[in-house]
């Protein structure tokens, strides 16, 4: 068997700080790219590099980032956010061990791949030197640290601490390291914060490394990797690459995108060969849709199944399940727990909320059905409301296989209507429908004073009558 004999992994995850630039009252690491915090893409990106532990630094909005935070993946506390230097010292307070490599991700590098996480690995151990850093030389190094290496010593200014000249300097810091644990622990033990912010800076540290043990550069690859998110604007990039890349992958697993331009897949989303996106869709959450189907356009479905060779148009989708072959649209908004069986059909402005609707089934025009179950190959014509609520309760409706409801029916549950029966046009149904009959009639008539109206918090609603 295969004996690992080198040194172990251990990452550090920063995501302690704020993201002042980012005008935000949330953590800048849980902004989310195409739906996943940003902080999950550099935990994701730590996984071919199989790190014996991952810590993940919080600080700012603590719960809410472990929150987000994978199964198998630890965090720790910087109680104050003194600085890069002082966030490596807090994780490694939570290692015990004391031989080894210290990874350290810089959390709003959202783009970084997995890949450059293992070269630069890899690249320190052949250089058996004390610390590697990941640079870039950039066009625009605004506000990053720039790089100076000279004879085994990696040294860094931040801008704020720069002279002009070496704010010239465009080889630029992406705050990733691969550092000795060892040489890590010691050297932050002589780091001060005797510079411009007043922090404890991890590149003193860097610094300190190459001067015992020689510290080397290593440069990224390909640029896309060193998209840093630092505002807003940074953010909309990193989500058009990130988006970009979603799509160019469906692209070649089969789907054809009408319009990458504006269409909107989060990396969650499955889709089935030979499905076609159409202009103007969002795919989001747990959305799975299979194959020949034609989603789109205009059409926006979360946490949405939807079966081979379905169609759905201009519609909304909230945890709904189509079935194969159903047809949605244009404009019917289904709502949780709507189950579509097999080329069943919901049509023009319908809402569906927590119904079933059996294979066949039709709901073509009007209509808001909800808390209900319809069985196989019934028709509601167009208009067919459940009143499933009284104001208090919510009921159930269930319509009975082969049933016709004429237009502008009302359904008062809780209400069955058999198999089979027929309802005529108008008809307003509060009772049982037994299988098989013909119902219809009910005119309205005032029967007594409408209930008071109560406000949320108890209280009665002043001279409000209601529409008229
Ligand atoms: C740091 C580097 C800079 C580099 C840049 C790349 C230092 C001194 N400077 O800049 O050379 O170009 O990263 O992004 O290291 N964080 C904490 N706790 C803190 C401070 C920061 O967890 O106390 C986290 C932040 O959440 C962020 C990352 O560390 O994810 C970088 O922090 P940020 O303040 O953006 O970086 P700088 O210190 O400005
Ligand atoms: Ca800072």
């Amino acid at each position: 068997m295969f004996q690992r004999t080198e040194a172990p992994v251990f990452a550090a995850v920063l995501a302690a700080g704020k993201g002042t630039r980012m005008r935000s009252n949330r953590a800048k690491v849980l902004h989310t790219i195409c739906g996943v915090p940003m902080v999950n893409y550099v935990i994701s990106a730590l996984e071919p590099v199989a790190p014996m532990e991952t810590l993940v630094v919080v600080g700012h909005q603590a719960d809410e980032v472990r929150a987000v935070l994978p199964p198998g993946v630890g965090s720790v506390l910087q109680e104050e956010q003194n600085g890069t230097g002082d966030a490596v010292r807090v994780a490694l307070e939570g290692i015990e061990e004391e031989e080894g490599i210290l990874l350290v991700v810089n959390g709003d590098g959202p783009l970084i791949s997995g890949r450059t996480l293992v070269e630069l690995v890899e690249r320190h151990r052949v250089a058996g030197v004390g610390a590697t850093v990941l640079v870039a030389e950039l066009d625009d190094a605004t506000g990053l640290g720039r790089v100076m290496e000279d004879a085994g010593v990696v040294r860094i200014v931040e801008e704020k601490d720069a002279t002009e000249a070496e704010r010239r300097i465009r080889l630029v810091n992406l705050g990733l390291y691969a550092f000795d644990l060892s040489e890590i622990r010691h050297a932050l033990g002589l780091v001060g914060t005797q510079n411009a912010q007043g922090e404890i800076y991890l590149t003193d540290a860097l610094e300190i490394i190459g001067r015992r043990s020689r510290a080397v550069t290593y440069r990224v690859k390909s640029l896309e990797e060193a998209h840093l998110v630092n505002d807003r604007a940074h953010l909309a990039l990193a989500e058009e690459i990130v988006r970009r890349r979603i799509l160019d992958a469906h692209m070649r697993a089969g789907v054809t995108v009408r319009d990458p331009v504006s269409t909107h897949i989060e990396a969650s989303v499955e889709i089935g060969r030979d499905t076609v996106v159409l202009p103007g869709t969002f795919l989001r959450g747990g959305t799975k849709i299979g194959s020949d189907c034609v989603i789109g356009p205009s059409t926006d479905l979360l946490d949405t199944v939807v079966g081979d060779g379905a169609l759905v148009e201009h519609s909304v989708g909230r945890g709904a399940a189509v079935g194969p072959g159903a047809n949605v649209g244009p404009y019917a908004y289904l709502r949780p727990g709507t189950v579509l069986g097999e080329v069943s059909k919901v049509g023009a402005y319908c809402e569906l909320k927590n119904t079933k609707v059996g294979a066949g089934s039709k709901v073509p025009h009007l209509s808001y059905v909800g808390d209900a179950e319809i069985g196989e190959g019934a028709n509601l014509g167009a208009g067919t409301i459940t009143a499933n609520y009284d104001g208090k309760d919510k009921h159930r409706t269930t319509i009975g296989s082969g049933v016709f409801t004429g237009i502008n029916t009302n359904l008062i549950a809780p209400v069955t209507i058999g198999e089979n029966a027929y309802l005529g046009a108008g008809s307003v149904v509060n009772k049982d429908i037994p299988p098989g009959k013909m119902a219809v009639g009910m005119p309205a008539r005032v029967i007594r004073d409408a209930p008071e109206k109560v406000s949320k918090d108890g209280k009665k609603k002043q001279g409000d009558q209601g529409g008229e």
